[in-house]
């Protein structure tokens, strides 16, 4: 992602309510955070959050959880919520790497939109579906694993549905072309970009139990 800094993120971030500035205390928690019990999905990567406070819009018995590692890009996401009152969203700045560190076998559902594709094979282990990130997830989720991604990129695509079938999720959904499809969609700031540039969206949905 093209990052152009924001002048004033820090004063942004500072005095927004939705940003937890200190998720790891919620480990465990998070229940309390929302003040009800139900179910948690999270979209790792969430940009400037079109898909996560769109989905929060929709779907308010859901709690929402958006996670970014660049202050400028979720600064941005923060502005878009300033005219809105979503009790059910949450974002936190960290590094996917760190986690485990803020969940424990709280989380329903894992978006994973549009992830950074690593082109290069020796980066291959910071790819989001990498197996040692699938690792790291079973700590998150409770009982069910569930992930979707969507990605314009080919070779992540490839990539993530093997690493997923090794790590014995079922493939629930398995589209080539998004919009072709006749499914209720909220679409990403890179879906719409992408699309209008005449790429074609995949799409996973992948299960397992978490034993
Ligand atoms: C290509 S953008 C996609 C943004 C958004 N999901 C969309 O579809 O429009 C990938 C985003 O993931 C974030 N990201 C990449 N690796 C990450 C990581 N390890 N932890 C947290 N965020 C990450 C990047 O900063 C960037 O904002």
């Amino acid at each position: 992602m093209r990052l152009r800094n924001v002048k004033n993120k820090e004063e942004i971030l500072k005095s927004t309510t939705y940003l937890e500035k200190e998720p790891e205390s919620n480990k465990g928690k998070w229940k309390e955070v929302f003040n009800n019990s139900n179910d948690i999905h999270i979209e790792i990567g969430m940009g400037k959050g079109d898909f996560i406070i769109e989905n929060a819009l929709t779907y308010p018995n859901i709690n929402f959880i958006g996670i970014e590692k660049y202050d400028s890009v979720i600064a941005r996401a923060i502005e878009k919520l300033n005219d809105k009152e979503l009790p059910n969203l949450r974002l936190i700045r960290m590094d996917a790497n760190k986690i485990d560190e803020v969940f424990d076998k709280e989380i329903s559902e894992i978006y994973l939109n549009f992830s950074d594709p690593w082109p290069k094979k020796r980066h291959a282990k910071r790819r989001l579906t990498h197996e040692s990130f699938l690792t790291f997830y079973n700590n998150l989720f409770k009982n069910k694993c569930h992930i979707i991604m969507k990605t314009d990129n080919d070779d992540l695509y490839e990539f993530s549905k093997e690493s997923f079938i090794n790590f014995g999720y079922k493939i629930n959904k398995d589209i080539k072309d998004l919009h072709k499809e006749n499914i209720f969609n909220i679409e990403t700031e890179y879906e719409k970009k992408f699309s209008s540039l005449g790429f074609t969206i995949k799409y996973l949905d992948v299960e397992k139990d978490n034993l």
